[in-house]
């Protein structure tokens, strides 16, 4: 997948360097494509129509990836931000608003969000995968709609970093240890993929492939004896007895209140 994205980056800049305007949409090329959700015989009006209603949404979602979003030939004033989730807006307004009045609720059901977000809607599908389509989870405990940052959950406290919404519901890989995995400081992501995975505990890698991705395995310093070292240790013998963490030895991957080597 990442390789993927590095070709869509190139093919993104060539593009960007030979016609230099279509900067924004180009980040997402494949992934996203923006197709106007429908309500029957409801017409686009904009965010602006909402604001009476819903002000503090209007106000502070001028910041959203979403607030850009403009639908060709839809007849409507200003931004169709608000209408990209909700569907448009009209009828909602004739009949004066109200709960499951000409309105789509994507808390209620994210298949509105995966007409647009195809590869999102991919990764839910994968063997592994947080219960969203079960309907046992929402977009919205991880990524704020309507805020300054999208990568927040909603109703959130003031999250400072990415980890902190995954703590709300994984208290035990989160709290803090006295030797702590530096791995941590860029994330959960960096080993996990938030929305679903191929491999188990929805790990971005397998085995010791996810661990050696930084751990380099070097020779020893006779190289003819075979020897095999990591992080300054010699691992020759270690590694016959298996996995890095799922051997016994490194078992405590986010962090460890015993021993500096991460164990339990
Ligand atoms: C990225 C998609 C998205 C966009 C864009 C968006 N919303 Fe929402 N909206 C949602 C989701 C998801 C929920 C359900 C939230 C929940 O269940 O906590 C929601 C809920 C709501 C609700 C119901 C709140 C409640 O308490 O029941 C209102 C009103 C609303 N949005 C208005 C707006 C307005 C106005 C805009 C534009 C300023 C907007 N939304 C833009 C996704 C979006
Ligand atoms: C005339 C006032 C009014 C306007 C204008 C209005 N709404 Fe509403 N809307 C309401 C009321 C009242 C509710 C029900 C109470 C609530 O959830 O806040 C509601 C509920 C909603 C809900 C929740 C629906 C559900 O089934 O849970 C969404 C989403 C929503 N509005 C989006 C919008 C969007 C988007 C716009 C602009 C296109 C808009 N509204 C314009 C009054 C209005
Ligand atoms: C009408 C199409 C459309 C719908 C429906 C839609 N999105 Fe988006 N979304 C976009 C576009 C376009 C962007 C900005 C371009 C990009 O970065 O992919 C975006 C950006 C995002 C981003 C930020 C991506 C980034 O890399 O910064 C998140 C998160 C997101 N959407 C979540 C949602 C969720 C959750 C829903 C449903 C509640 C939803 N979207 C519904 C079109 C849509
Ligand atoms: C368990 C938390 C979680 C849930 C639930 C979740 N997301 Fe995400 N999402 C994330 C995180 C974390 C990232 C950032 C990934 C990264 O930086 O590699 C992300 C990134 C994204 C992006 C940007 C593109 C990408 O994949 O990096 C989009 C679009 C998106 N999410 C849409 C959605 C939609 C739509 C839903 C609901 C159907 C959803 N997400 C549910 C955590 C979540
Ligand atoms: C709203 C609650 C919630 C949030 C927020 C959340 N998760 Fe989860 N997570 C779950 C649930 C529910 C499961 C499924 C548990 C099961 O199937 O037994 C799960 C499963 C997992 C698993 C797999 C566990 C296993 O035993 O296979 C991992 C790894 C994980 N989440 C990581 C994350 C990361 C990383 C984040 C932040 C990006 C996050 N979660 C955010 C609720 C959440
Ligand atoms: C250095 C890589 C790495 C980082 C960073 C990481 N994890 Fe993990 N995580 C793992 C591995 C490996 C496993 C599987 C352990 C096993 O199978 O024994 C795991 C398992 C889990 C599980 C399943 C728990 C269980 O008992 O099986 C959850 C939930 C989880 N991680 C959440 C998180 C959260 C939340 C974060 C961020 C705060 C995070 N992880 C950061 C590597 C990592
Ligand atoms: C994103 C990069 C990254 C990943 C992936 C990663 N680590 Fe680390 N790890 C580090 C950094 C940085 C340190 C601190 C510097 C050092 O000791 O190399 C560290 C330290 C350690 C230490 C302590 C070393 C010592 O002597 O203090 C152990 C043990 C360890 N990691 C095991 C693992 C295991 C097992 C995995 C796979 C589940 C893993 N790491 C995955 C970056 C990573």
């Amino acid at each position: 997948m990442n390789l993927r994205r590095a070709a869509i980056g190139l093919l993104c800049l060539t593009v960007v360097v030979s016609l230099g305007f279509i900067l924004v949409s180009c980040s997402s090329l494949e992934q996203t494509v923006v197709s106007p959700p429908i309500i029957e015989g409801a017409s686009f009006v904009g965010n602006q129509a909402c604001y009476y209603c819903h002000t503090n949404y209007v106000r502070t979602f001028a910041a959203s990836p979403h607030a850009r979003i403009h639908f060709e030939g839809a007849k409507m004033a200003g931004q169709s931000g608000c209408e990209s989730c909700h569907g448009p807006g009209s009828l909602h307004i004739q009949v004066g608003g109200g709960s499951g009045k000409f309105i789509i609720n994507p808390g209620k059901d994210p298949a509105v969000c995966f007409t647009c977000h195809l590869e999102t809607h991919a990764e839910f599908n994968l063997p592994q995968h947080h219960p969203v389509i079960e309907g046992k989870m929402n977009c919205v405990q991880c990524h704020d709609p309507h805020g300054m940052d999208i990568m927040k959950p909603a109703r959130g406290l003031a999250m400072a970093r990415l980890n902190e919404s995954c703590a709300q519901c994984h208290r035990e890989q989160t709290k803090p240890h006295v030797f702590e995995h530096e791995a941590m400081r860029d994330g959960c992501v960096t080993c996990h993929s938030p929305h679903g995975s191929i491999n188990a505990k929805l790990l971005v890698d397998r085995d010791n492939n996810l661990c050696l991705k930084c751990h380099a395995q070097t020779p020893g310093p006779g190289v003819a004896s075979g020897q095999i070292f990591i992080g300054h240790e010699d691992h020759t013998d270690k590694l016959r007895m298996g996995g890095c963490y799922a051997s016994g030895c490194h078992t405590a991957v986010h962090g460890s209140d015993i021993d500096r080597r991460l164990f339990y």
